[in-house]
């Protein structure tokens, strides 16, 4: 059983398809990344699985009610934090908090206890009596996040939930949210981090204009593309020439302007470094400097969308 399972989602504005296609199945008690750069689809999607709007066609199983013929049953039994910010300007933090208790019906005291627990993890505390209009970005966005937890709820959606947040409430937000993964929270999350993501996600879609384009945990998004090292070299002196030589070398990804900076990437390293190597050796090129790295998720993840978006155009 799925906590979320959606066949074949679309949405179309006009002529703009926002979702094309898209197939999820995300377990109970996983935290589901959905990571992709501006206009993916991420926020669209959010939108359709929270019944906020409906699909122009496919399906949607939440918490094993069909979404669309029953927006309000399903509703009330997750958790959303949109993208965009959402907050009572004149209430003070703490009775937005509480405000928010009573809107899905807690009760008083569990209310009371809530809004204590909240202020501390968020830490709110100093400023539980601030207004909303006069809180800081971060500050704003740390208590839309924290009013969510007022309310139980199986399954909680989180569009974009740390952005404009310091590296420090962050990294507090990510481990508040796998505490409570720890006892039984499903999460599906955006993200355009993707340290984030690995950091807190079970599975990591990609998602570029409105498809997506892996799906996978991040131990194994590394395996079938972490093998990939880059080579990094600088030369002393430019020498244009190297260009039609270095083009030659197969099995690898080379960035060379003809500058004195040559960058190569492929999942065979040792060997493309020799022929590399022997190559530099027999145009007497000095090298300044030489490095071998591991490519980054964050590398992988924008090579895999530059891709689609070059096959697509
Ligand atoms: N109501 C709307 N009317 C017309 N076009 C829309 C509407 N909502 C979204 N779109 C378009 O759909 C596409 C996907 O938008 P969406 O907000 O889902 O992207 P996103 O992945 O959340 O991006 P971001 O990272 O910037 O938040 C974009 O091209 C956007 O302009
Ligand atoms: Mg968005």
């Amino acid at each position: 059983m799925y906590c979320i399972k959606a066949n074949s989602l679309h949405k179309s504005y006009g002529s703009l398809i926002a979702v094309n296609g898209i197939d999820l199945s995300v377990k109970y008690g996983e935290v589901f990344g959905f990571l992709g750069p501006n206009g993916a689809g991420k926020s669209t999607t959010i939108k359709l699985l929270t019944t906020l709007i409906p699909p122009t066609s496919g399906s949607i199983n939440v918490l094993g009610i069909d979404a669309i013929a029953n927006p309000l049953e399903t509703r009330k039994k997750i958790g959303v934090v949109f993208q965009q910010p959402s907050y009572e300007p004149t209430l003070t933090v703490e009775k937005a908090l509480e405000k928010y208790g009573m809107m899905w019906d807690v009760d008083h005291k569990t209310r009371k206890d809530r809004v204590e627990e909240l202020l501390s993890s968020f830490n709110l505390e100093e400023i539980r009596k601030i207004k909303n209009e006069d809180l800081s970005i971060g500050q704003r966005r740390r208590v839309q996040v924290a009013r969510e937890f007022m309310h139980d709820m199986k399954l909680l959606f989180l569009d974009e939930p740390t952005a404009g947040l310091d590296p420090k409430a962050r990294r507090s937000l990510l481990d508040f949210l796998k505490n409570r993964v720890k006892v039984g929270l499903t999460i599906f999350f955006t993200t355009h981090v993707l340290s984030e993501a690995e950091y807190l996600c079970d599975e990591i879609a990609i998602i570029n204009k409105g498809k997506i384009l892996a799906v996978d945990s991040p131990e194994e998004l590394k395996n079938r593309f972490g093998r990939e090292k880059t080579i990094k070299i600088r030369i002393q002196e430019p020498k244009p020439e190297l260009l039609k030589l270095l083009e030659n070398i197969q099995d690898c990804h080379i960035d060379f302007n003809s500058g004195t900076n040559i960058t190569i990437r492929s999942g065979n390293s040792e060997t493309i470094l020799l022929q590399i190597l022997q190559i530099l050796n027999e145009n007497n090129v000095v090298i300044e400097e030489l490095s071998t790295n591991p490519t980054n998720l964050e590398e992988i993840f924008l090579s895999m969308v530059n891709e689609s978006d070059a096959s697509n155009s």
